[in-house]
């Protein structure tokens, strides 16, 4: 008699941890604020492609990992994985829970390898500061924290994330299709994402910055299924979900910040700036 009304109360504490506490500051854009907290619909895993990426970096910071010269990343690298809704919002702020780099020691080797910032800003994080780039993808614009309840806490939302990165290889798929970093080919847009759905068996979405590929998502069910990232009752939705791309697109080899202008020494941030 004494163990169900015991889970039940913890049980019952931790619903009322995930919803009641919702982030009311700070959250902007198209977000959907969670103080209604209707469950998301699928998961997109967004990826970064550091050669676009980097192009950008004017100075180097130690959180940059385009600053990490022969050790920068040379394939798509995890932006975060982001509950949506159907709709195309998304849901933010969820919960109240702070970041917490203990939680995921063990991942962290993992995590500063292939989930890299690749800007040397702090971004927001929900409760109006500044925090770690991976404190942002937990707690604010698409959050770890509206994951709940597929996802219960932070280890796993890290856990889950590097899990499906590491069986969706993009960067695999492509290349086995020719689609190689080059700074001179440009390739069909329709052949990258007929090469990534016959592997998938789902259609990715992508987005480009002068029609180089900067961020590619693929989309999962709530069982970690994959799944196309746009159902519309259009027949296009490939092409719609791709529109910032044109149809040849290219993806830029990764070129150091500092070899690109021929400087030898670049400029580094303090480290205060480069959190
Ligand atoms: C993806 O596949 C490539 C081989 O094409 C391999 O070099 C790379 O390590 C793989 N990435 C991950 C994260 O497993």
């Amino acid at each position: 008699m004494a163990s169900l009304p015991a889970q039940s109360v913890i049980s019952l504490q931790i619903l009322v941890l995930f919803v009641a506490s919702v982030c009311v500051h700070d959250c902007i854009g198209g977000v959907i604020e969670s103080r209604k907290l209707r469950e998301f619909d699928y998961f997109a895993l967004a990826l970064q492609w550091p050669g676009t990426y980097c192009q950008r970096t004017r100075h180097c910071c130690s959180s940059n990992a385009c600053c990490r010269g022969s050790n920068a990343p040379t394939e798509f690298t995890i932006h975060g994985l982001w509950p949506d809704y159907n709709d195309g919002s998304w849901p933010s702020c969820c919960t109240r829970s702070n970041f917490d780099i203990e939680k995921i020691s063990t991942l962290l080797d993992d995590i500063q390898k292939y989930w890299p910032s690749l800007s040397c800003g702090s971004p927001s994080t929900c409760h109006g500061g500044k925090g770690l780039f991976w404190a942002h993808e937990v707690n604010t614009k698409k959050h770890g924290t509206c994951s709940f309840p597929v996802v219960r806490d932070e280890y796993e939302y890290f856990f889950a994330t590097l899990n499906l990165y590491f069986k969706y290889n993009v960067t695999k798929v492509l290349s086995e299709a020719g689609y190689v970093p080059s700074n001179t080919e440009k390739y069909p847009l329709g052949g990258v994402i007929s090469a990534i759905q016959n592997a998938f068996h789902a259609t990715p979405s992508l987005s480009c910055s002068h029609g180089a590929v900067e961020e590619l998502q693929i989309c999962f069910y709530k069982d970690f299924k994959p799944r196309d990232c746009l159902i519309g009752s259009t027949t296009r939705t490939d092409v719609l979900s791709s529109a910032s791309c044109p149809k040849y697109v290219s993806l830029p080899e990764y070129v150091s910040p500092g070899l690109k202008n021929g400087d030898a020494a670049f400029p580094w941030l303090p480290q205060h700036e480069a959190l």
